[in-house]
């Protein structure tokens, strides 16, 4: 088990793409009262109808600076949760949270988690699969006990017509030699129900949309690049890449898939 904020030897930060989560300053940006918001809510929406569990521990996977382990520990009190990141910068965020105090972190990769098979009654990803590679999924599948609990929410690629997505639409067609495909920008409704490459049994899959209002497009960049979300299609250029003047008044939407499923036998 990992008691601490240790580093897996298995696998770290040097052999998994971290992507902009290295960064202590960006770890400094994405701790903000907006995203605590933002990935509250999405916790809220993915919590709703899950549980009870049995009895045991559980994993909070990506669990980043804290955001959605503080939800957990609330939502599902009866539960010893633990968090993984590969991230130490994000995870020395989380340690520093007085609610997360009592919970065990531990730096390592979803790709080689360093826990025993059959460790969890049930393993939470908000809002951070998307950034994994599929062997994460074998991972789950072996740490999961037997008829235990996966529940994820993720990015899904789903066009929406809100002003701010147009906006950030037309920013991107006029950057589209700049533009990079890569796991990390959301998953298709479909990939969500094969998350595991072992049988499970899907309860719940459906897909929400969570609308943020921003004060102008400056605002609305440089929340979605503290997300890592602008890194996610423009690789390390990110922001650079947005020279024109912003507009104002912007509404974006979040197309969101949430899971819950149960490993089988
Ligand atoms: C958008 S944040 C979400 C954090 C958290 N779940 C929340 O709700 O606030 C994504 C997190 O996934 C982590 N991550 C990315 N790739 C990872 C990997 N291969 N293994 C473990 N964590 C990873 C990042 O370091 C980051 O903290």
């Amino acid at each position: 088990m990992c008691p601490s904020i240790v580093r897996n030897t298995r696998a770290s930060e040097r052999d998994v793409s971290v992507g902009p989560w290295r960064d202590g300053e960006r770890a400094r940006r994405y701790d903000s009262a907006s995203n605590r918001h933002f990935y509250g809510t999405l916790l809220a929406k993915l919590a709703m109808g899950a549980g009870p569990f049995p009895a045991g521990s559980g994993l909070d996977l990506g669990c980043g600076s804290g955001f959605a382990t503080e939800g957990l520990l609330q939502a599902f009190p009866g539960v010893a949760w633990r968090g993984v990141d590969v991230s130490a910068p994000m995870l020395a965020r989380a340690a520093a949270k007085p609610a997360v105090a009592a919970v065990s972190l531990c730096h390592a990769a979803a790709e080689a988690l360093p826990y025993v098979a059959g460790s969890f009654a049930v393993v939470v990803s908000n809002f951070s699969w998307h950034w994994f590679e599929p062997a994460a999924g074998d991972e789950v599948l072996r740490v999961l006990q037997p008829g235990g609990w996966l529940l994820v929410s993720a990015p899904l690629r789903h066009f929406s017509s809100a002003e701010g997505n147009r906006w950030l639409a037309r920013k991107l067609h006029a950057r589209r030699r700049n533009f990079r495909r890569l796991g990390s920008q959301g998953l298709r409704m479909e990939e969500m129900a094969n998350l595991l490459p072992g049988e499970m049994r899907i309860h719940r899959l459906e897909s929400v949309v969570i609308e943020e209002r921003f004060p102008d497009a400056q605002t609305l960049l440089t929340t979605l690049e503290s997300r890592g979300s602008l890194h996610a299609i423009f690789g390390a250029d990110g922001l650079e890449s947005f020279s024109d003047k912003p507009e104002s008044g912007l509404a974006f939407e979040w197309h969101v898939g949430l899971l819950h499923a149960q490993r089988g036998p």
